[in-house]
């Protein structure tokens, strides 16, 4: 208890493999790249905002690796597809996809706009299916993985987040899909879901400071997640340690998911 990721990371080696991160420029996405960069890989990441692009690039670049960044929506098929083609050219064939842009916020069904709705669903689960239907052609085949990065609202109803908890639903049977499509063609697919992750922007929207302290009590470790925690997961499943690992949702949460929905009662 207590002990992080970061004590023990697994001496993955990445260097001549080249990285691809959807909404790469924040938080536990960077968190994977940075993972990457550390561990030798040419990464590239994108998101829609050119200063979070560019701060995120200079944070990757100390580790000395390879590294380039692009802003683009991952609603906008098009877009995606010439960040893919261009990060292809420049860094080569794909050996990880990291599919992990997502909105939420809080709001009761009653309060949520067609709009809003429509807004999460599109970032989460079109935005995933865009990243990884026009990232196939310039993947790794035999030999890709990609990783696509769930919640645990994807299993357990959570009050206020109706439209996060459809996306992610979706992205799961996504994943799943393709695993079964593109096992054929040597590429991997599977999930991360991440418990809730100290310090990151979804936990700050999602949970106030007094409900963490709780929710914290109740995870079977008894703390919250790092950023590290959720990167580890992500080296093994892009190294050949994960060879035989297809069609996965995997839980990286201290065994909350052990607790169904219940940390949520009384939280909110
Ligand atoms: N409650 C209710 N509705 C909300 C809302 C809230 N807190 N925040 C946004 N919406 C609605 C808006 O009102 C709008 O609907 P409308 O047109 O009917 O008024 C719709 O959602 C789209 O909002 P908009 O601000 O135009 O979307 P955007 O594309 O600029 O941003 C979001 C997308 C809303 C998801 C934004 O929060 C975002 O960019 N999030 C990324 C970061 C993030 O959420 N990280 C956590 C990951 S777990
Ligand atoms: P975050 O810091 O808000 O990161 C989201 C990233 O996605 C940012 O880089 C953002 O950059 C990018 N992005 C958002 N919308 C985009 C779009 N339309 N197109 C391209 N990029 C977009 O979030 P986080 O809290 O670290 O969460 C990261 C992932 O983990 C999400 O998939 C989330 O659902 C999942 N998760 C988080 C937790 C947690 O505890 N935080 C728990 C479970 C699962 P721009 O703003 O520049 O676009």
């Amino acid at each position: 208890m207590g002990s992080t990721a970061t004590d023990s990371r697994p001496p993955f080696d990445f260097h001549g493999r080249t990285v691809f991160v959807a909404g790469g420029t924040s938080g536990i996405n960077l968190g994977i790249a940075d993972a990457y960069a550390a561990a030798g890989a040419r990464v590239a990441v994108m998101s829609r905002d050119a200063a979070r692009v560019e701060a995120a690039c200079a944070q990757l670049a100390r580790h000395g690796a390879e590294v380039y960044g692009r802003t683009g929506d991952v609603r906008d098929y098009a877009a995606v597809e010439d960040v893919l083609a261009d990060v292809h050219a420049r860094l080569g064939d794909i050996d990880v996809l990291v599919s992990g842009a997502a909105g939420n916020f809080l709001a009761k069904a009653l309060d949520l706009s067609s709009n809003g709705f429509k807004v999460v669903v599109d970032i989460d689960l079109n935005g995933t299916f865009h990243v990884l239907r026009a990232a196939h052609r310039f993947l790794r085949k035999p030999g890709a993985s990609i990783i696509n990065i769930s919640a645990p609202q994807s299993y357990n109803p959570a009050p206020m987040q109706v439209h996060a908890c459809a996306a992610k639903a979706g992205l799961d049977q996504v994943m799943r899909v393709l695993a079964l499509e593109w096992g054929e063609h040597g590429i991997r697919v599977n999930s991360i879901v991440p418990g809730p992750i100290a310090g990151t922007t979804g936990i700050q929207r999602l949970v106030s400071d007094e409900a963490r302290a709780t929710m914290a009590g109740r995870i079977p470790l008894r703390r919250l997640g790092a950023l590290e925690d959720i990167a580890a997961m992500a080296l093994f499943l892009g190294s050949p340690f994960a060879s035989y690992v297809t069609g996965a949702l995997i839980p990286v949460d201290g065994g909350i998911s052990l607790l169904g929905g219940r940390h949520h009662a009384n939280l909110e």
